[in-house]
Formats: C-alpha cells, structure tokens, sequence
C-alpha cells in the first residue's frame, strides 16, 4: 500500500526559516546519497533500535509485492548509529519525496561519534516510519523477513541489495547491528542454496 507523506511533511516543519539543518540517516541515507550536503559526520541517536519492518513499494518492492526497508522502533537498549548530514533546506523537496512511503520527519537529538565532535550534539531530523502508517509491516522472524526480502525487487533494485550495502556501511564503521547482521547472513545462505 503506498502512502505518500509528502504533504504532511510539508506541514510538519517550516524549514525556510533555517540557513541549514541537520538530517539524521539511518538506512539507505547511509549509502545511497544522492543529494547536495554541506558537511557528513558519523554520529549516534538514542531511544531507537533499526528493524527492518517497513514496507517498501516505491523502491525496493512493488504494490502486489512491497520489499521491506529500515525503520526505527523505541528502545532503551542501545545508541543506534547513522550518517547526519548538514544540508540547506532545499534538500528536504527532494528528501520528502524519497522518503514518501509512510516517513514522517521527527525532531531528534544527535550525537557526533568522530573527531574532532566525538560527543557533541545537535538538534536534527530524522524520517521514521511509525506503525500507524498504511505501508508498515511490522515484526516477523528472521528468516521470514529473508525471504521476504530476497524475493522482493523495486524501481531501486533487489531488496536484498538494500540490506547487503547497509550491513557492509555498518561493518565499515564497526558497528554491531544484530538485527541487520542476522537478516543479512539469513539471506547469504538463501543466495549460497540458489546458486
Ligand atoms: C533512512 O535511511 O534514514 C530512512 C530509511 C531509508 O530510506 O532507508
């Protein structure tokens, strides 16, 4: 089911008033980046775990057969690394239309994890997809969300691909993502049987 935020977004913030802002990615904003930035740092948000439990018929699934892309769910657990990308609000036109799918941009606080910011925070956006949104598909098993994923493709290409280059941006910053790791290596072992 496609539901498109757009115009909700629109009226959620008024980001004309800022020169620039912060933009907090978590999933594909990680390593598909195709849009101006004026600075990138690595950095940590708190309260929020990943999980792979939004549907996805935009990109990387169709309306009969949505793939399943990143959201982010309450947790006290631990900090949930991303890229934050300071950017001129111009940026959200094209960021709201890539995110449409049922992502509502949040306030958040962000943590920077580098040097020389290791610890310092700003006040960012992030897009999340509730539960309350028509395309979200909530908790299934590991393996169920494998095969989910690995039959699943979009205008943006496989799905698997979405959690392959995720998993490899996080082990890029030795990050520990147990949820993503343990989808990733349920679908290398469907790719090694097909094969
Ligand atoms: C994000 O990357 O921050 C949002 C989810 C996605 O586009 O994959």
């Amino acid at each position: 089911m496609t539901f498109d935020t757009q115009l909700l977004n629109k009226s959620r913030q008024n980001l004309q008033t800022y020169d620039e802002l912060w933009v907090f990615g978590y999933g594909s904003l990680i390593y598909k980046v195709d849009f101006d930035y004026i600075e990138r740092r690595p950095a940590n948000i708190y309260g929020y775990e990943r999980r792979l439990w939004q549907g996805s018929s935009d990109h990387r699934g169709t309306i009969e057969k949505p793939g399943r892309v990143a959201t982010l769910i309450p947790s006290n657990k631990t900090a949930c690394f991303g890229m934050a990308y300071k950017v001129n609000p111009t940026v959200f036109e094209h960021l709201d239309h890539r995110e449409k799918n049922g992502y509502l941009r949040e306030e958040i606080e962000i943590e920077f994890i580098s040097s020389p910011n290791v610890g310092q925070t700003v006040r960012g956006l992030v897009y999340m997809a509730n539960p309350e949104n028509k395309a979200f598909l909530g908790e299934a098993s590991i393996d169920k969300l494998a095969i989910e994923i690995h039959t699943s493709r979009g205008p943006s290409g496989e799905n698997k691909h979405y959690v392959y280059d995720l998993a490899e941006s996080l082990r890029e910053y030795g990050v520990n993502d147990e949820h993503i790791l343990a989808v990733e290596q349920a679908l290398r072992v469907l790719d090694s049987n097909i094969n």
